[in-house]
């Protein structure tokens, strides 16, 4: 195999994150600690992991980091978009995911990630209210983002930018008329089209400007066919959506262990409290509703209840989330799965995840960004589905349904690492171990 024609990772590399809540001020605090005081940037595969290569006799197993040309923590530069949040670090004080003793001896780099005023529209987040917003028409408002994505890369030396979304969750809408074509949407921020969501002309002048985007909050942005159909024209990679995370993190571990037994289940039911601003702004049905759909997806395609009517064909699938304030960032969420076995019987798993949010999602935004300047220097363009690993409602190529199942998902990451430096694809066979 030959490898793919990858430009080396030389330069700074800026990572914009619109939304500086708690979720991207963990990520940026995480990174400033790890390359200041050495700290493990534990969850992330692109520090952490290391990737088999060939036999397994050959015990050839490089970190990725070393085997891949990723982008090092040390020529990192951040930015983002906040219309509440001043900086990262009065976003990492208010959220409270960190102590004051982890952010006392980074403070200074904290306070310097200024946020850049947001495109922001309370009807998308009615219990926000944004005061650090652009003003004008939609169309202005995303010439108003190009600009400050090109003044950005300028002031700050950077050789390549890329974007991981981490505002908050909007509302739920389906697609629309404006959402078709790349035509449709520009005439559509033209117009102010009511059915043009912030986080979407974010998407626009992002790929427009050459910058790859990632999507971690469930709602519409790059899987649009519009985005779709720029990023492909501008050559940029773009993956949707929703941080995968806790209560789904589990699902997606737990339901391919029971369909490879080939354990029936009549029911899950899931519920959360959590006491974040995410959490507050998820009390809302309009923006609960686009988490729903994301959340309630994972287990069909994992189950396949259409191959197994008997064991998958009647289940009920219910996912709650409270807003209970003392709780913070530190989730809770319990599962109760009913399974049946041998001749019907009933059993029951219970199961209760103390989590803690943006800790789980920090490290998935440090991937998403190396990974998707990796894609982008690699010459990939539009849709990353080997990227699903990290997303809940992943995109996938055209009808085609996406992959759900970590551990397929894990494996189609790898292979894709594999196939980009031209090592051989690892199926686990293992007949060469026997054959003379
Ligand atoms: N933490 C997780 O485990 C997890 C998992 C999956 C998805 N997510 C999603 O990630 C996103 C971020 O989560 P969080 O916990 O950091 O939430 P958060 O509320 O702490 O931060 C979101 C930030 O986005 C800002 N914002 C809102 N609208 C904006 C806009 N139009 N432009 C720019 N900024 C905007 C808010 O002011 C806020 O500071 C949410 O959409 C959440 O649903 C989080």
């Amino acid at each position: 195999m030959t490898a793919r024609d990858i430009a080396p990772a030389t330069g700074k590399l800026g990572i914009l994150t619109p939304g500086l809540g708690a979720v991207a001020s963990t990520f940026i605090a995480g990174v400033i600690a790890a390359r200041k005081s050495g700290e493990e940037p534990i969850g992330s595969l692109t520090q952490m992991a290391n990737i088999r290569l060939g036999e397994r006799d050959e015990g050839r197993n490089p970190k990725i980091r070393e085997f891949v040309p990723l982008a090092s923590l040390d020529d990192i530069v951040f930015g983002g978009w906040d219309p509440i949040s001043a900086n990262a670090l009065e976003a990492a004080r208010t959220c409270g995911v960190l102590e004051e003793r982890d952010l006392a001896p980074i403070s200074g780099e904290l306070e310097g990630v200024v946020a850049m005023d947001a495109v922001f529209d309370q009807r998308w987040v009615s219990k926000l209210e944004g005061t650090r917003v652009k003003t004008g028409s939609l169309w202005e408002q995303a010439e108003a983002l190009i600009d400050d994505i090109e003044r950005f890369r300028v002031d700050n030396g950077c050789d390549r930018l890329v974007a991981v979304w981490c505002g908050s969750t909007e509302a739920y809408r389906e697609p629309s008329a404006v959402h078709e074509t790349v035509a449709s949407f520009e005439a559509g921020l033209k117009a102010d089209d009511p059915e043009i969501a912030p986080s979407q002309v974010y998407a626009y002048a992002l790929i427009q400007s050459g910058v790859p985007i990632a999507n971690g909050a469930p709602n519409l942005s790059v899987d649009l066919p519009c985005m779709i159909e720029l990023a492909e024209a501008r050559g940029v990679p773009i993956a949707g959506k929703d941080f995968k995370t806790g209560q789904t993190l589990m699902k997606t571990i737990l339901a391919p262990g029971f369909k490879s037994r080939m354990l029936g289940m009549r029911g899950w039911y899931s519920t959360n409290i959590l006491g974040n601003r995410d959490g507050e702004v998820l009390d809302d049905p309009e923006n609960f509703k686009s988490k729903e759909v994301s959340k309630l997806g994972v287990l069909d395609t994992i189950l396949q209840p259409e191959v197994y009517p008997e064991l998958y064909g009647n289940i009920d699938h219910v996912v709650r989330i409270n807003y209970y304030p003392p709780r913070g960032d530190n989730k809770e969420g319990w599962d109760n799965i009913d399974i049946f076995g041998w001749l019907g019987y009933p059993m029951q798993i219970k199961v209760d995840f103390l989590c803690r949010d943006s800790i789980l999602a920090a490290p998935i935004v440090l991937d998403l960004a190396l990974f998707m300047d990796l894609a982008h220097r690699a010459g990939e363009s539009g849709v990353q589905e080997w990227l699903s690993f990290y997303l809940k409602a992943p995109q996938a190529a055209g009808e085609t349904p996406a992959e759900h199942d970590l551990f397929i998902q894990q494996t189609k990451l790898k292979n894709t690492l594999r196939w980009m430096m031209g090592e051989e694809m690892i199926t686990h066979l293992g007949r060469e171990y026997y054959d003379d």
